[in-house]
């Protein structure tokens, strides 16, 4: 039986850069499902399919075919047999993802292969509905949040220091119609899970959020 760690929370909380963390200290696999509605999305954008059209994404489905594989630790999603990792970190990905992950086609697909992937291994999950709906039996469910206004400080320090020209208004308000977004969907909208144990990295660095998953995760190995 493989152990399950789940971690939903929404966008800029960190969970990716902490579930990498945690994964390598405690030799699990980690599975970023944001980047697979992210390849899904590169997809969308790349046959010109509007993200309102929902006839367009179910029909674009049947032709999609999304896999991960792992080099050196690190989770590469292949669209197509593609490695499409590089592209499809953009603001521009990440919106086509939040307006299309709505979908239930969509999102019916992708629930598939996280399941197989959770069955089979030790795996760190992160995402929106893990805990809700992917691997409602995880062993352990943590919902990382933080405030809006610190998200957004974390994202726009990571893109200047990428030497991205960017404004930090643009980027809250970005993150503020993505959270809406993705917890007001009808279909597995992000909410923190009954069972979940809730945490608030507003006013902790990332040693201080791996530190304290470390203790929520023993304590519930016990
Ligand atoms: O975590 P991320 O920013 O890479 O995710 C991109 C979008 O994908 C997010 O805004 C909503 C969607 N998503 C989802 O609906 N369910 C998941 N489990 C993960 C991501």
């Amino acid at each position: 039986m493989s152990f399950n760690i789940a971690i939903d929370g929404p966008a800029g909380a960190g969970k990716s850069t902490i579930a990498r963390k945690l994964a390598t200290d405690l030799s699990y696999i980690y599975v970023d499902t944001g980047a697979m509605y992210r390849a899904m999305a590169y997809y969308f954008i790349q046959s010109g399919i509007e993200a309102g059209d929902e006839q367009a994404v179910a029909s674009a489905c049947e032709n999609v075919d999304v896999t991960i594989r792992y080099e050196g630790g690190e989770q590469q999603v292949l669209l197509n047999g593609e490695n499409v990792s590089a592209f499809i970190r953009r603001e521009e990905v990440g919106r086509m993802a939040s307006e299309t992950s709505v979908y239930p086609v969509v999102r019916t697909k992708l629930v598939q292969l996280q399941r197989q992937l959770a069955a089979k291994e030790n795996v760190i999950m992160d995402g929106r509905d893990i805990g809700t709906v992917v691997l409602p039996d995880a062993d352990v469910k943590i919902y990382l949040t933080a405030s809006s206004a610190v998200r957004a400080r974390r994202r726009f320090d990571e893109l200047c220091e990428k030497g991205t020209e960017c404004s930090l208004e643009e980027i809250e308000k970005d993150i503020i119609d993505r959270d809406y977004r993705d917890m007001h969907r009808d279909v597995s909208p992000l909410k923190q899970a009954d069972d979940a144990v809730l945490l608030d990295s507003s006013d902790l660095d990332i040693d201080g959020v791996v530190s304290e998953m470390k203790k929520i995760i023993q304590g519930a190995a016990k």
